[in-house]
């Protein structure tokens, strides 16, 4: 018989929405292999199913229920399997989910999953756990630290979390909480570790990343002070940050991106609409001018830079003029990549109260507008065949022989070499644009 006390037992995290996410379930896992578990691939195998969720939109929401409902047979052949939520759909439904789908065993907030191991010993006695509090300790200084094992040649590591600006259409002032920024040493450190275990490129995540202000030597630094100081780390080969807020661009950051080689040349820097009515109705605090000549100064400290953005299509009372005012802005920025989305009503919002637009319009105007991104994005990465690149290489890719890296500019690019180039930066001439990605030769030394 399999000697199931030292058995470990079997995780399965699927994470939604964010990078930040995507750190956080990160997180989750170390937390809970304290407590015994390693991650499986499979919801078929496992004794915890964790889904790490996201609240930005209505239908990110609701694939959460529907997910759920998919693992009802699963939950019948094994009564012990846990199922938890966590993320910005448990802070932002909590108990509704557990009324919603009873069969949930554990509901967790962003901010409150330090406690993972604590709730996990409580559902093993059979007992539900909801946690959804903003605590007043810091959930990093909480967790365990990092294992040390061997890491891919990127990683995400989150500084700040959480939002004051309260956008009229937007959820996550509410599920993430209010701007905390850690402490300047603290992601030092763990980038230097980051580093050490094989990590070549860092991202410094935020939901308003460039509203950095972490506590160091008793003041408080910058992202641009944050940026210098990670460029002096040996082995550390690029950085880049995300999400910015345009208010919070200041001039140190800027200059950074003209100054700091390791400072990758791209920007994600969205503006949400070309309408200064529509910008003020979603109280944005700037406007498509202000905008536009942040740009311009961007541009000038560092010319090549790639600009990517977002956009709300059909947000409360948007007018056709409002939306062609969109269209040019796009026009003027030129953006090498873009997300755009329709207006999603958000309960509990301040634009959720207003009048609507048609969805047919909301629908239409998506569809121009993705297309003038489109053909922005191909032309973009059009006019990179010929150039030289510096590729990161990060896995192998479909075909034998080939692998799969990125760009300074973010682009994925494809080359055949030996995988034995994996976790290096290595010159490549671009033979060949396609939809989502380049093709290139690798260039030899
Ligand atoms: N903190 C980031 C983005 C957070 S959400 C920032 O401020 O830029 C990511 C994107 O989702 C937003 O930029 C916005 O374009 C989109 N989004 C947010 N709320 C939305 C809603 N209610 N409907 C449609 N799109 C939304
Ligand atoms: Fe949401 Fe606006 Fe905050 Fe971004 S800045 S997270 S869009 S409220
Ligand atoms: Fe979604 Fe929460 Fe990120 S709502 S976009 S997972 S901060």
């Amino acid at each position: 018989m399999a000697d199931t006390k030292t058995a470990p037992k079997k995780l399965f995290v699927k994470t939604y929405g964010c990078q930040m996410n995507v750190y956080d379930s990160e997180r989750m896992a170390e937390a809970l292999g304290g407590q015994g578990y390693v991650e499986t691939q499979t919801p078929d195998d496992a004794d915890m199913i964790l889904l790490n969720t996201c609240h930005i939109r209505e239908k990110a929401a609701e694939k959460i229920y529907s997910e759920l409902g998919r693992y009802k047979g699963l939950k019948a052949a094994n009564p012990d399997l846990k199922i938890g939520v966590a993320g910005c759909v448990a802070q932002a439904e909590g108990e509704e989910i557990v009324s919603r789908q009873p069969m949930v065993d554990l509901v967790v907030g962003p901010q409150s999953y330090h406690r993972l191991p604590e709730m996990e010993a409580k559902i093993r006695e059979g007992k539900r756990a909801l946690d959804t509090d903003f605590p007043e300790e810091d959930k990093f200084a909480h967790l365990k630290s990092r294992p040390k094992a061997k890491r891919g040649p990127t990683a995400f590591l989150t500084v700040q979390e959480g939002c004051d600006k309260f956008c009229a259409f937007c959820v996550v002032p509410y599920t993430r909480g209010a701007e905390v920024s850690r402490p300047a040493d603290r992601v030092l450190a763990e980038a230097r570790d980051l580093v050490e275990r094989g990590v070549a490129e860092i991202t410094l995540l935020g939901q308003n990343v460039n509203a950095y202000h972490g506590a160091a030597d008793g003041g408080e630094w910058s992202l641009a002070r944050l940026i210098r100081e990670l460029a002096k780390v040996d082995g550390l080969e690029r950085i880049r940050y995300t999400t910015s807020h345009p208010n919070d661009m200041d001039d140190d950051l800027i200059a950074a991106h003209g100054e700091v080689d390791k400072l990758m040349p791209y920007l994600h820097l969205p503006v949400q609409s070309g309408s200064d009515r529509i910008l003020k109705r979603m109280n944005r605090s700037h406007t498509a001018e202000s905008y536009l000549k942040l740009i311009e100064r961007i541009r000038a400290a560092r010319p090549d830079i790639l600009l990517s953005g977002d956009f709300i299509v059909g947000f409360p009372e948007e007018t056709d003029a409002d939306f062609d005012d969109t269209l040019e802005l796009v026009r003027q920025v030129r953006y090498g990549q873009c997300y755009s989305f329709k207006y999603s009503t958000r309960p509990g919002t301040p634009a959720a109260e207003r009048s609507q637009v048609d969805a047919d319009v909301a629908s239409d105007r998506l569809q121009r507008l993705q297309a003038l991104l489109n053909q922005q994005q191909t032309e973009i990465q059009q006019a990179m065949v010929g150039k030289e690149v510096q590729v990161l290489i990060e896995r192998p890719g479909r075909l034998d022989g080939q692998l799969v890296g990125k760009s300074q500019h973010l682009h994925a690019v494809h080359l055949d070499g030996p995988i034995s180039l994996k976790g290096q930066i290595v010159r490549a001439r671009v033979t060949e644009s396609s939809t989502n990605s380049l093709a290139a030769t690798l260039l030899e030394d």
